[in-house]
């Protein structure tokens, strides 16, 4: 039986049905699945049973899988490997974590919009999240359409953010969801990548914001104003027209598209209940302004050269 794809919002949400991610896909379904996948942005597929290899396996379809996650060794590992982000709650025992541990304090930034991996100078283009376990109440993933955000902004607007450049830094969303235990050190480490305020998804051809927490200035433009237009941003594209809001059950395997949608994640009573959820992330073709031919300005020549040699630019982990 071929794939079957159901739309829970009309332009950005679809659940897909009748497949099987363990095994191997024939090519027509993988070619139905990628061209939902461009159409809505979120996919997400109900009841999969999955190794972590099978998990890795469907994820690399879509392109390179992002690894070296854990570059702060003073973090705890991880519990699978450096393909994976662990998104749970969970110690590397798979027990529960304390209330003051460093892992709770350092994901608590996760419940804040963002996109995964815009700090890195190739970011995410894809995530897919697979939960093992979910809390009874709580605990819910939300979306947004930063396609549609983008649609309607007015025409002056658009304009101004044509070409713009936004720095992404893992530690400024850090440091706004409450973690306070990078060095001053780690902070200066920590590289600002540029990324274009507004994108062009190649495959659907649709215009989108690109924004995330981990933004905190927009090259040469002045603070008080950089700040003031992010949040307007922020607020514009976080409306609730734009968002879906989803309730996981255990085994959904929900996957969305990094370039063109934000994210965050719920509350739920996180010393009580176990949420054992994994992700992989598969890589974009290149930094966003590389791939749409924007020069990159010098500041940021130090940013590329960290890229290239393939050494990672601020502590990188579970985000
Ligand atoms: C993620 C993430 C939020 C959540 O996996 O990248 O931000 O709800 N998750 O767990
Ligand atoms: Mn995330």
């Amino acid at each position: 039986m071929a794939i079957t794809v159901h739309p829970v919002t009309s332009t950005f949400v679809a659940e897909v049905c009748d497949v099987d991610l363990s095994k191997p896909l024939p090519a027509e379904d993988l070619a139905a699945i990628k061209s939902a996948f461009w159409k809505y942005a979120v996919l997400i597929f109900p009841g999969q049973e999955l190794t972590q290899q099978q998990h890795l396996d469907f994820g690399r379809q879509f392109g390179r899988v992002e690894s070296g996650r854990i570059v702060d060794n003073t973090q705890q590992k991880s519990r699978f490997g450096n393909e994976f982000s662990d998104v749970s709650n969970l110690d590397a025992e798979g027990r529960i974590w304390e209330a003051d541990s460093r892992q709770r304090e350092y994901k608590a930034a996760n419940r804040l919009w963002h996109t995964d991996s815009s700090f890195r100078f190739t970011p995410g283009m894809c995530s897919l999240l697979y939960a093992r376990s979910i809390p009874p109440v709580g605990g819910q993933t939300e979306f947004t359409d930063e396609r549609a955000a983008y649609d309607a902004l007015d025409a002056a607007t658009r304009a101004r953010l044509a070409e713009l450049i936004g720095e992404h830094c893992l530690a400024t969303s850090r440091r706004l969801g409450g973690f306070s235990r990078f060095t001053d050190e780690e902070y200066q480490r920590a590289e600002r990548v540029p990324q274009l305020l507004v994108r062009t998804v190649p495959e659907s051809g649709r215009k989108t914001l690109y924004l995330a927490a981990h933004v905190g200035g927009i090259y040469d433009m002045p603070e008080k104003e950089s700040a003031g237009l992010l949040q307007q941003l922020m607020a514009h594209a976080t409306q609730r027209q734009f968002v879906h809001s989803h309730r996981w059950r255990e085994k959904d395997l929900v996957m969305w598209d990094n370039r063109c949608t934000m994210h965050r994640g719920m509350e739920y009573d996180d010393l009580r209940w176990a949420r054992d959820m994994r992700r992989v992330t598969i890589a974009d073709a290149g930094n966003s302004c590389e791939l749409a031919g924007v020069k990159l300005p010098a500041r940021y020549l130090a940013a590329v050269a960290a890229a290239v040699v393939g050494k990672t630019t601020a502590p990188t982990a579970e985000y």
